[in-house]
């Protein structure tokens, strides 16, 4: 493993494992998944997408919690540990992060980290909505009904989810046709 993305998985856990067990295994599937993904991707690519995977839930830790807003704290707590700029901009704005900044009245905060439109993004969110809470690979539509039901008591996180479903299935399809572009390339 790359310096960078163990250095993240190093970090991810010591904020998660103990005391977030659940979120720790979800990140750890997507983690997983991020590394198969990235065996397709440039050098530089590849890990970039590896650390964000590590990191980008890392701002449930109860000692990362700032705003409350996971996307945000987990970037800030990334750029302070010393992660790459892009790398905590991944995490800043991963799964339609952005839709949720501006019903909390928060974008102006997620502005200090430039959200990049690159299928390292897609890949990211692909690897995330692609796997459970416990994680296990699951599908967009079982995902999206899974997040749905955990939040249901949230209204704000609901409105969030429906707003942002385009750009979360967008984000998937552009994923899915990389993936197959990937394997018409190699075989
Ligand atoms: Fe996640």
């Amino acid at each position: 493993m790359d310096d960078v993305a163990r250095a993240a998985q190093t970090a991810a856990r010591a904020a998660l494992a103990v005391t977030l067990p659940r979120r720790w295994a979800h990140t750890r599937g997507v983690a997983g998944h991020a590394r198969v993904l990235a065996a397709g991707l440039p050098p530089g690519d590849d890990e970039t997408l590896v650390a964000a995977a590590w990191l980008h839930d890392i701002g449930y830790a109860p000692s990362v919690v700032r705003t409350g807003f996971h996307p945000l704290d987990g970037a800030r707590h990334a750029r302070s540990l010393g992660f790459p700029d892009r790398v905590a901009a991944l995490v800043a704005f991963h799964s339609a992060a952005a839709v949720k900044a501006g019903l909390l009245g928060l974008a102006d905060q997620l502005a200090d980290f430039a959200d990049e439109c690159s299928i390292v993004h897609d890949l990211l969110w692909y690897a995330d909505m692609s796997t459970d809470p416990t994680g296990r690979p699951v599908s967009f539509e079982a995902r999206m009904a899974e997040v749905r039901l955990r939040r249901a008591n949230d209204p704000v996180a609901l409105a969030a989810l429906d707003l942002g479903l385009p750009a979360r299935r967008d984000a998937w399809r552009r994923a899915e046709e990389w993936l197959r572009s990937a394997v018409t390339c190699g075989g």
